[in-house]
């Protein structure tokens, strides 16, 4: 955020007024020394004196005032994503009662700016000042060298106030310089940050040669001994599972399992660390991206909402959608009564990150989201975990039917939720223990049964 704003700002500076001034004194200073030179070589030589003077003050302080505004200028960016972390969880800096420590931790970040701005200031002025230092030599210089030629009747007295007139004319480009070295000192040091960011290679990209087309493309989906691995740590160990074209398949297994990040290699989030993953018998890393992900819907664990209208939400990845469209998304989706009841329907607005909906409507916004683009692969991940039982339902079945002959995957905790998939896989520590339908697996007696038995008694629990 701060690299987008404040940064930008410092590089826009020297672009604009640096450049400019830049030009300006450029010019003053050779016509004036052009003139000068004209008028009395012996005296502009003397007002030239003092000039490796300024070049030395420019190397030292342009060098300093450089770092120290890369060093505030990364201090903005701590201090606004602070601020930007507080705002956005206000609600349990609340609830834990910690306003105080916060407003102390970001007392404590701003005194440091603060100090490292004024720390700056003293440099800048102390530059300036040692630079109007130097142009004073430099008339005293002329004076006692002019006036002594003057005396001697060496040089006239109209040539010698010509003289002076444009020595008077060099000052304000003198000080101009040393702003413009300090616009040009802050916008190169804000130019570098912008630039990390621009020229940081994106580790998923377009494949180098000609890119396999995904559109229309078979909707199986194999993982071929994946391994994913994060700074060293598995969390998925050489994983073999096809899914063919068509299949519901639900993914369970314990907290750390692995499940999110099985389904976030098939959108090409990341990309495995050893062996593959093909969607239609193709490495998903052939595909161009961006069309890989046109073909399939993603709903997300952690739901997003952007702090607009429900339809502008819905509508998201699909800009062009018709008014039909969104309400037969949110239709699907098991959110049309809820629309029903709030005062402007689909054009109520959601606040930021959907902070005036209940957690299952921000889920039932998300599912519609990810249907209305009509995707082939489908993947939900926990996305009914906030709806009771009788409304999920109700959205499994009609995603059975929007989904029939497409490839749907579903992570879910609850067997509610899985039951009636084709197959039932179970994760644990990374890999596949457990495989089959909901009958084959209560067979089976292993984690699927026991997850069963479990949640069974639950419910008998809250019948009673
Ligand atoms: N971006 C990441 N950086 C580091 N470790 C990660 C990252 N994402 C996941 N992990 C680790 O990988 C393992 C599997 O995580 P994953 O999110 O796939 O679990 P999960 O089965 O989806 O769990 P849950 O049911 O809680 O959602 C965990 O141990 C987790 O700490
Ligand atoms: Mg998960």
């Amino acid at each position: 955020m701060a690299r987008s704003t404040n940064d930008l700002n410092a590089v826009r500076m020297m672009l604009g007024p640096g450049i400019m001034y830049w030009a300006e004194t450029s010019l003053t200073f050779l016509l004036s020394m052009a003139v000068m030179l004209h008028t009395d070589v012996r005296l502009t030589v003397m007002a030239l004196l003092p000039a490796p003077c300024v070049s030395l003050a420019v190397i030292f302080f342009g060098r300093r005032i450089h770092k120290r505004f890369e060093h505030i200028q990364s201090m903005f960016s701590d201090i606004s994503s602070r601020v930007q972390e507080n705002l956005a969880g206000v609600r349990v800096v609340r609830a834990y009662a910690q306003e105080n420590a916060e407003v102390a931790q970001f007392e404590q970040l701003n005194l440091q700016y603060v100090r490292e701005n004024v720390g700056l200031t003293r440099l800048q002025g102390f530059f300036s000042s040692l630079l109007q230092a130097f142009i004073g030599l430099t008339f005293l210089l002329v004076m006692w060298s002019g006036g002594r030629q003057l005396l001697a009747h060496r040089i006239s007295t109209g040539s010698f106030v010509m003289f002076n007139t444009y020595m008077g004319m060099l000052i304000w480009p003198m000080i101009a310089f040393g702003w413009v070295v300090n616009l040009m000192q802050r916008g190169t040091a804000s130019l570098n940050r912008i630039n990390e960011i621009l020229h940081e290679k994106p580790t998923i990209a377009r494949p180098l040669g000609q890119a396999e087309t995904a559109r229309d493309c078979p909707t199986d989906v194999h993982f071929r001994d994946v391994t994913a691995a994060f700074a060293g740590r598995e969390a998925l160990s050489s994983l073999d599972l096809a899914i063919q074209a068509g299949e519901t398949v639900a993914i369970v297994g314990q907290t750390g399992s692995g499940k999110t990040t099985l389904v976030n290699l098939i959108p090409r989030l990341f990309d495995p660390t050893s062996g593959s993953v093909e969607v239609g018998g193709v490495d998903v890393r052939r595909f161009d991206p961006e069309e890989l992900r046109q073909e399939i819907g993603f709903v997300p664990q952690e739901t997003f909402l952007f702090s607009a209208s429900l339809a502008e939400n819905i509508a998201w990845g699909l800009p062009d959608a018709t008014r039909e469209q969104i309400a037969w998304a949110a239709e699907v989706a098991g959110l049309a009564s809820d629309i029903a009841s709030f005062p402007n329907g689909l054009d109520t607005v959601v606040g930021e990150r959907g902070l005036t909906l209940s957690g299952g409507q921000k889920q039932r916004t998300a599912i519609a989201r990810a249907i209305i683009r009509n995707p082939r692969i489908l993947i939900l991940d926990d996305a009914l975990s906030s709806v009771d039982t009788v409304t999920e339902e109700k959205i499994l079945n009609q995603l059975a039917s929007l989904m029939r002959g497409r490839t749907t995957i579903l992570i879910s905790h609850r067997v509610s939720t899985v039951k009636n998939a084709d197959r039932i896989v179970v994760l644990s520590k990374g890999r596949v223990v457990e495989i089959g339908t909901h009958s084959e697996l209560q067979e089976q007696g292993g984690y699927y049964s026991d997850l069963y038995q479990k949640q069974l008694l639950e419910e008998e629990l809250e019948a009673i």
